[in-house]
């Protein structure tokens, strides 16, 4: 019984250091590439940009998601209630529909969980 339970531990332990590893990966450089070639069109990445097609992302990590003022979210993204961090923007930059289902960005996402991972790196230097 007990060894078992320290088998799980380690196990668990072992998941969640690749699981930090792979999202330390992310490389800012490479994302602001992906930014200007695919986000760049609807979305500003600089301070006092403002809103394009998109809402500005200028210091998006922090920000709660569907809050800046005058722009018109989807109630999908009004509503979505959490704060953007680096991991939760690399979730939905992959797959925009499985974060915030019903959301209105026209973007299908890079459905490439090291692609996203780079952009969101590149977002969390906007500050
Ligand atoms: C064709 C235009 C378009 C493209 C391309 C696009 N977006 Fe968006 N994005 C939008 C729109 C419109 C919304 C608002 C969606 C809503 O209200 O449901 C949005 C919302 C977002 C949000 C939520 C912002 C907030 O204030 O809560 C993030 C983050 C985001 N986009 C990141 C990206 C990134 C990163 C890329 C590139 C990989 C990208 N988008 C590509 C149009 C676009």
């Amino acid at each position: 019984m007990k060894r078992i339970g320290m088998m799980t531990a380690v196990a668990m332990g072992a998941s969640l250091f690749v699981a930090s590893q792979a999202f330390a990966a992310g490389d800012a450089a490479q994302g602001k590439t992906v930014f200007t070639g695919v986000c760049a069109m609807c979305h500003n990445d600089v301070k006092g940009g403002g809103a394009k097609i998109g809402p500005d992302l200028y210091g998006v990590v922090g920000r709660k998601a569907g809050s800046v003022a005058g722009f018109a979210y989807s109630p999908a993204m009004k509503k979505a209630g959490f704060v953007w961090t680096e991991e939760k923007l690399a979730a939905y930059i992959d797959n925009p529909q499985k974060v915030v289902p019903g959301n209105r960005m026209p973007y299908a996402g890079t459905q490439n969980m090291q692609k996203a991972e780079n952009v969101a790196a590149y977002l969390a230097t906007l500050k």
